[in-house]
């Protein structure tokens, strides 16, 4: 018995090389099945991301196309009516309202282009500004800023009924105002036929009702537009001598470089330009103070910004006047002749030492255009009626949705 155990318990060499043999195939089978797991399961989670990844991209491409379609694809050329208030027109509207702009409908040329009166399928009549060929405004820009523009509304501003960008033409629709430009009244010879002067009771209502336009632009906006190019001959008279200011935000609109160089229009007009944006480029709210500065200076001498056929020393308005402003004696000497006998001379002073703070050289010091408007308040006798001016929050809104749906910043 206890043989048969001993021989039970004990395995002959060949027996032990079969034994292992069988135990290192087993090793290379699990092996070989773990392998194969891992590669499958590789295989499994490479097409797991190949779609997912096809999904993101068809989902991305989805997301894109109105965007790149609003960009390289603008509205089409033939709607009349815009929803968000900017009426878009065709050429051929605007031919048909100006008599396929007739020299007769001229009103007149500016740095921009030449202006119409056109009478609107409405039956409205307008003033339709021609801007010149050369700006390299692309039309997709041209629209974003314009129908900003066109949703700045206020009783000192002259409404932007809408614009044109069919094919190359590029054309501003404006309320019409029957009395012209400031400048044409100012510098008027007076004579029959020719635009009346203006007493001092009107500057003064132009003075608050332009400074009310420019208070608007500059605290009622967000973000503020700078004019860049306030003048007399952009402040308009309606019938009733009501003024508006107009061209707002256009400097923008004007091709930047002629020859690449920075044109002069882009820099506002001679005479008005603050010296701080002139020297640096540097431009503020506070350029526009300065420019009002130069036309409340018109409105009390009758002078012209810039005249150098004049003699030595008065050539540059600013230059002439700002030592005269706070000299009670020649202060009174230098007011326009045609205003003799209609002022107070305290209302003279009062309205001199605006004019002085606004010219003055350094920015800082000009005051805001809300303080403006707050100094001419007590001296117009006869103010307009209630405001009609939006609340800041309206406005804001409003500009913050377009601005939202237009995907630009302007
Ligand atoms: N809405 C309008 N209603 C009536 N007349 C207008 C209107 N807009 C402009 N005008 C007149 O058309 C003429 C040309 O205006 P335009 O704005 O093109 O030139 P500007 O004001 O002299 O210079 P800028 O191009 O720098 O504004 C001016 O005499 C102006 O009085
Ligand atoms: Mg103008």
């Amino acid at each position: 018995m206890g043989r048969s155990v001993a021989v039970s318990t004990t395995s002959s060499p060949d027996t032990q090389d079969n034994e292992s043999k069988g135990g290192s195939n087993a090793v290379i089978a699990v092996l070989a099945v773990i392998v194969a797991l891992a590669v499958s399961a590789l295989v499994v989670a490479l097409l797991y991301y190949l779609y997912i990844r096809h999904k993101v991209k068809k989902k991305r491409q989805k997301n894109e196309k109105p965007f790149k379609q609003s960009v390289t694809r603008p509205q089409p050329q033939y709607t009349s009516f815009d929803t968000q208030g900017a009426q878009v027109f065709t050429y051929k509207q605007l031919q048909v309202a100006t008599n396929n702009f007739d020299e007769a409908n001229l009103i007149g040329h500016g740095g921009f282009g030449s202006v119409f009166r056109g009478e609107l399928g409405d039956g409205r009549i307008a003033a339709i500004k021609q801007l010149d060929q050369s700006s390299k405004q692309g039309d997709f820009e041209f629209r974003v800023e314009v129908d900003m523009l066109s949703k700045l509304h206020s009783e000192y501003l002259v409404g932007l009924i809408g614009y044109c960008a069919d094919q190359d033409h590029r054309l501003l629709v404006y309320d019409y105002m029957l009395n012209g430009s400031l400048q044409s009244h100012l510098y008027s010879t007076g004579t029959s036929g020719s635009p009346p002067l203006l007493d001092w009771e009107t500057r003064l209502q132009v003075a608050l009702d332009s400074a009310r336009g420019l208070e608007y632009l500059h605290e009622l906006v967000s973000p503020p537009i700078i004019h860049r190019d306030f003048k007399s001959s952009n402040i308009l008279l309606d019938e009733n001598f009501n003024a508006k200011v107009s061209d707002f935000g256009l400097a923008k609109l004007g091709s930047d470089k002629i020859c690449g160089l920075v044109s002069t229009r882009v820099l506002g007009t001679h005479g008005y330009v603050a010296p701080e944006y002139a020297m640096t480029g540097h431009l503020t709210t506070k350029s526009d103070v300065y420019s009002y500065g130069v036309v409340l200076l018109e409105l009390l001498t009758g002078r012209v910004p810039v005249d150098m056929k004049r003699p030595s020393g008065q050539g540059v308005l600013v230059s002439w006047a700002l030592p005269r402003l706070t000299d009670r004696k020649k202060l009174a000497e230098m007011v326009d002749p045609v205003l003799e006998g209609q002022y107070a001379m305290k209302e003279l002073i009062q309205v001199a030492a605006i004019a002085a703070m606004c010219v003055q050289p350094e920015a800082d010091y000009r005051p805001l255009m809300t303080d403006v408007v707050q100094s001419l308040i007590p001296l117009v006798k006869h103010q307009r009626g209630g405001s009609k001016v939006m609340s800041t929050s309206d406005l804001q809104q409003e500009v913050i949705s377009m601005k939202n749906s237009s995907s630009l910043d302007g």
